[in-house]
């Protein structure tokens, strides 16, 4: 048990819907007490820390910042080392370097070597919880999941199912790719903090057989977070029309399989119809922005107000998407989040990106009862970060005159070097650590 003291910073709500005031709790001089099983006792202004915490050892973060974990609600795990593959666009990357480097995961011995360096990096950057694709290979889960077990983590994943239109090695078949996904659920699914997403890569990859046994999936295990990618590429979009053309749009193929639900998560969505939208919405399904990969592979600019806030109100998150993403950093993530929206005319704050990349997305992921706040009783998995980091981001940040400022030179100046320490369940990481 101790007690961190810094900045704190944790949300009560989605600014976009509460105003900017309300939706967040900041303290220029806060603390945070965590209890030896590592959830959070209390938070608040350090002068209120209550007697019965002031023995406990403290650790003093400063000027930092601690707010919590970061939560990645879209990467990839076996493209954690393939990041920044020079690729035309979407369909030319994946078949070029992307189906090539995930065939290695077949290997156990190489899933297990992966796992480790994967999970050291989302902790240096302060992400402590991720919904995370895999292979097609039970072995290359198997190696994430007991990877992050080992750790303590909050990790979402499944095998990914696939059976048509990638390479022999890397397709399932319809049968397969449900018993090996029953298996895998039963086998970890609420084990430690882990739990199973169903994932069917996206449209392209699966033949209507397949759907039917996603479908078979999501009616049997009602509870379970459902991911995917969505509109992300115009001939992507065009391929699909292709291939299902009894489909009025590319959500219309999920839908019809019944994969509009709470729970689950879209990757992209970004050149949506106004139905698309509206179904999307009053299915509870969540879209999740990913800038940096929409700017690597010249996907198009995602339209956050118009989505979130729109005709047709969509629930939305944000993730680096490792490979086609350019950087593990969610700061990072975040600043290309803001420059998108100003490309789209849509300007996003400092405040709507830390929400998102907080209890945003825990909120969509069923992980807000444990996680995404400093509040008492939460699971202590924190970040701390730097705000002068580098000698101009100090210079920058001695020129921050609100709370927003900071956050937002932060994000946009900030990277894994502002990163000061990452705390899971209340154990501050450490390279492979145990
Ligand atoms: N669509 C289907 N698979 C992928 C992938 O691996 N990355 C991205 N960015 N989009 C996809
Ligand atoms: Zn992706």
């Amino acid at each position: 048990m101790h007690v961190l003291r810094g900045q704190t910073l944790t949300f009560r709500d989605d600014p976009a819907i509460v105003g900017e005031e309300a939706s967040n709790r900041h303290e220029s001089e806060g603390a945070v007490a965590v209890t030896a099983a590592g959830l959070i006792a209390w938070s608040g202004p350090a002068s209120e820390l209550p007697s019965e915490y002031k023995d406990w050892p403290v650790t003093d973060y400063g000027q930092c910042l601690i707010v919590p974990g970061f939560i990645d609600a879209h990467l990839h795990f076996p493209q954690y080392r393939m990041i920044a593959a020079y690729g035309r666009d979407l369909l030319d990357w994946l078949n070029r370097y992307t189906f090539i480097e995930e065939q290695r995961y077949a290997e156990a011995e190489f899933a297990a070597r992966a796992a480790p360096l994967f999970i050291d990096e989302l902790l240096r950057n302060g992400i402590t919880s991720c919904l995370a694709f895999s292979t097609i290979h039970p072995v290359a889960l198997d190696a994430l999941f007991s990877e992050a077990e080992r750790r303590g983590m909050a990790l979402i994943s499944g095998k990914t199912m696939m059976d048509v239109n990638a390479p022999d090695a890397l397709t399932d078949t319809p049968q397969s790719a449900y018993e090996e996904s029953s298996a895998l659920i039963s086998k970890w699914h609420g084990r430690s903090r882990l739990h199973y997403a169903i994932s069917p890569r996206f449209a392209v990859t699966s033949t209507e057989a397949q759907l039917e046994a996603v479908a078979a999936l999501a009616r049997e295990n009602p509870d379970l977070v459902i991911q995917t990618h969505l509109s992300e590429n115009r001939n992507e979009i065009e391929f699909v029309a292709d291939r299902f053309p009894w489909s009025k749009d590319y959500t219309d193929v999920y839908d019809r399989y019944g994969l509009l639900r709470e729970k689950a998560m879209f990757a992209h969505g970004i050149h949506l119809s106004g139905r698309e939208l509206a179904r999307l919405g009053e299915s509870g399904s969540a879209i999740v922005h990913c800038p940096t990969s929409n700017n690597f592979l010249g996907s198009g600019h995602f339209r956050y107000a118009h989505t979130t806030r729109g005709e047709h109100p969509v629930k939305a998150g944000i993730g680096c998407d490792i490979g086609g993403g350019t950087s593990f950093s969610m700061l990072q993530t975040m600043r290309d989040a803001y420059t998108v929206s100003q490309h789209a005319g849509q300007r996003i704050t400092a405040f709507d990106a830390f929400y998102l990349a907080t209890l945003g997305n825990a909120r969509l992921l069923g992980l807000d009862a444990q996680v995404g706040t400093l509040e008492p009783g939460m699971i202590a998995d924190l970040a701390v970060l730097d705000p002068m980091t580098t000698p101009i981001m100090a210079e920058r940040h001695a020129l921050s005159q609100s709370l927003h400022d900071m956050l937002f030179a932060l994000l946009i100046m900030g990277d894994d070097r502002a990163i000061r320490q990452t705390w899971v369940a209340g154990k501050e990481s450490k390279p492979q650590d145990g």
